[in-house]
């Protein structure tokens, strides 16, 4: 007999429940909330798990301050540390994140050697590079949260102007997830399999493409904190990609070897999510423009890596 498969999430915050719900209703694994808080993860577990007769879901949920119930986890998620408030760049979170990732990724792989880690906290990208360092782990096994956000924004947003359903339209955001460098690419999106330039003018494309980057931000202004609704099933599309060895074309932030042109640096390209973490990078044709935008976020990550103490 098999187990179910485990997925422990450290940071029980609002992301971190928000994904613990989106998993527990796709019946995904067993659940671990950890939190720094007193008590709280256990409450927010038992919440949960009380929910599940309802819903028919058979996995257990349970929460804790410790890292004993995470053990030979399959997937740990790492979404502890600050989020911003209204007016604040992600990139104003590096110093205090940077303090509580790096413990919590000490603490992690400790208790699960084998798992894949899956980094939400903010500044994406320069996280992302601290847990592949201070892991230790092989780059396929630590991947980041960024693309998968960043392109349901973009989806939303385009399959509104087209006026179609959302299932239809595909697209793609590459990059650091920040508001100043990502990446959206309008060139390589369609609505199924029609050219995204055939049905949105050239105006509206560049609209929707700034709404897209400042999609954190605009939600943070109007709610007066971050986002978690869409954060949470951003992460657990990409834990069931891995869970279910799906194989999906995710853009995640992952360590670059040579892709890209680009070594030692964590950012967003096009990745094949499946059993195996980051299965494959895919090198896209971008044109010059596009080249010269990944370039520019490929420095300014840089520049926070480079204010890590590593
Ligand atoms: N990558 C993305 O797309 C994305 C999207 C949304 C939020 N985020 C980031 O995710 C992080 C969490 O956001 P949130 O809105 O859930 O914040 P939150 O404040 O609601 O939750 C964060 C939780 O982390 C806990 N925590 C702090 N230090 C800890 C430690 N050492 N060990 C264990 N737990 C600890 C806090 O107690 C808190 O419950 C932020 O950094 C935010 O910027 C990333």
């Amino acid at each position: 007999m098999g187990r179910r498969p485990k997925v422990s999430i450290v940071g029980a915050g609002m992301v971190g429940h928000t994904t613990a719900h989106w998993l527990a209703s796709e019946e995904l694994a067993d659940l671990v909330l950890v939190d720094i808080i007193e008590k709280m993860p256990i409450g927010k577990a038992l919440d949960l798990q009380q929910a599940a007769p309802i819903r028919d879901i058979d996995v257990s949920i349970v929460g804790s301050n410790g890292y004993e119930e995470t053990a030979d986890s399959d997937v740990v998620v790492i979404i502890a540390g600050i989020a911003r408030k209204p007016g604040m760049t992600r990139e104003q979170l590096i110093d205090t994140n940077s303090g509580i990732v790096r413990s919590v990724v000490e603490k992690v792989v400790k208790f699960s050697p084998q798992a894949y880690l899956v980094v939400v906290t903010n500044p994406l990208d320069a996280m992302t590079y601290l847990t592949y360092k201070v892991s230790g782990f092989p780059r396929e096994r630590v991947i980041g949260e960024s693309g998968a956000l960043d392109t349901t924004r973009f989806r939303t947003f385009i399959a509104r102007e087209v006026g179609v359903s959302v299932e239809d339209v595909h697209a793609m955001v590459i990059g650091a997830h920040t508001d100043k460098d990502m990446v959206p690419l309008p060139r390589f999106a369609n609505v199924g399999g029609v050219p995204l330039s055939h049905l949105v003018s050239a105006e509206r494309v560049e609209a929707i493409v700034a709404r897209t980057r400042r999609g954190g931000a605009e939600i943070t202004e109007l709610m007066g904190s971050s986002a978690f609704f869409a954060p949470g099933a951003a992460v657990a599309q990409m834990v069931e990609a891995i869970v279910r060895d799906k194989k999906r074309l995710i853009a995640s932030s992952v360590y670059l070897d040579g892709e890209y042109g680009e070594r030692d640096v964590c950012i967003g390209v096009p990745t094949v999510l499946g059993g195996g973490g980051v299965e494959r990078i895919i090198e896209l044709p971008l044109n010059d423009q596009e080249r010269a935008a990944f370039q520019a976020s490929v420095a300014a990550v840089r520049e926070h890596i480079g204010t890590l103490k590593l």
